[in-house]
């Protein structure tokens, strides 16, 4: 389902809408959030609520949600990266809203707030990285910069992108660039990568990529080398792990009639999300051969997307990296399934 053709909102009116100025999506520095009037409209953020950005990045979302939320509500924003926090600094400076940071990875900030009885009204992921984190060459997440191969969205984190180049088994390296870049050519780069060893920059690595592949795949679509980054990026920040582990834990944050709502960039992201929304909105797992329910089980969410929510032209032309976007958010229901 493209954006033009979205769901009705939801918990928000149409005049809601017309207050957002155009592009607010702009964030300091030229980050452009994804799906934000999506996001928003899908939320549903009242007067006073308590929301959870689990992404906040430059505070794109952020910025949209305290607008709504007001003095009387509360923002809670979690991130890793450590520009995050300056980037919060800023926005909690003159926000509409009371404000919260957590440096932290999301699960852990999560269970943190989960310990101390926080309940939220609305909780959002904007998975991956930000713009910022590319653009910053020194980072190493971008193949069109020369860096050292570090690719942490926590600096405090001690594995990196040279150590998994330079030290994992041919197999592993495979396994890493075909599960999570879906790389064709994942073992010829693989076997490019441990042949040169050691690597240190992100060009080495670049090199290794296309010698590993055949001549002609070197000029299909796209960077020859975007597949190979994405995977050792979600690799090194175990980008697939955290989701596993932080939505069932953000679920049980959530107040009963709250919303929680998930921006994806590929299909293994989107894939968990969908799966988990799914399971939660089943109610009766018995086999269909049983006369009588015997497993008692009741749905505990209403999924609010059937299909992904996806940008539609006008944002893609304007920020390409929307392209591979997809929105999902479902609404927790009261024991026994009504929503409220
Ligand atoms: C796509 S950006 C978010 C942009 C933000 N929504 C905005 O509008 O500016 C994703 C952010 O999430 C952070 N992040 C990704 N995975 C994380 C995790 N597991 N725990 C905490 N932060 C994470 C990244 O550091 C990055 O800043």
């Amino acid at each position: 389902m493209t954006a033009a053709a979205r769901l009705a909102p939801i918990g928000a009116k149409v005049s809601d809408f017309r207050q957002i100025p155009d592009r607010p999506e702009q964030g300091p520095r030229g980050h452009l959030s994804v799906l934000a009037r999506e996001l928003v409209d899908l939320i549903g953020p009242q007067p006073g609520d308590t929301v959870v950005d689990c992404t906040f990045g430059a505070g794109g979302h952020a910025r949209l949600v305290a607008e709504k939320i007001g003095p009387e509500g509360t923002l809670v924003a979690i991130d890793r990266d450590p520009v995050a926090r300056a980037h919060f600094q800023e926005f909690a400076a003159e926000a509409a809203c009371q404000t919260r940071f957590i440096a932290s990875e999301f699960s852990l900030a999560l269970k943190a707030l989960q310990n101390e009885g926080f309940r939220a009204s609305a909780l959002y992921m904007d998975l991956g990285m930000s713009s910022l984190q590319v653009d910053a060459a020194e980072r190493g997440f971008s193949y069109s910069h020369e860096a050292p191969l570090d690719m942490r969205m926590d600096p405090r984190q001690s594995l990196t992108a040279e150590e998994i180049l330079n030290t994992f088994s041919e197999q592993q390296i495979s396994r890493i660039l075909r599960d999570l870049g879906e790389e064709r050519y994942a073992g010829g780069i693989s076997r490019e990568i441990v042949a040169r060893r050691p690597l240190r920059t992100t060009s080495d690595l670049v090199e290794a990529i296309k010698a590993g592949m055949p001549a002609a795949a070197r000029f299909g679509s796209g960077h020859p080398a975007r597949r190979s980054f994405q995977a050792l990026r979600i690799a090194v920040n175990g980008e697939l792990e955290a989701v596993d582990a932080a939505l069932p834990i953000g679920w049980d944050t959530l107040k009963t009639g709250g919303r929680m709502a998930v921006i994806s960039f590929h299909s293994l992201e989107d894939r968990r999300v969908k799966r988990f929304f799914n399971d939660l909105a089943t109610g009766c797992t018995c086999p269909p051969e049983l006369p009588v329910c015997v497993c008692g089980h009741e749905p505990e969410a209403e999924v609010l997307t059937r299909r992904p929510i996806s940008a539609d032209e006008d944002e893609i032309a304007a920020n390409p990296r929307a392209r591979s976007a997809r929105l999902r958010g479902a609404i927790k229901l009261e024991a026994g399934g009504e929503a409220r």
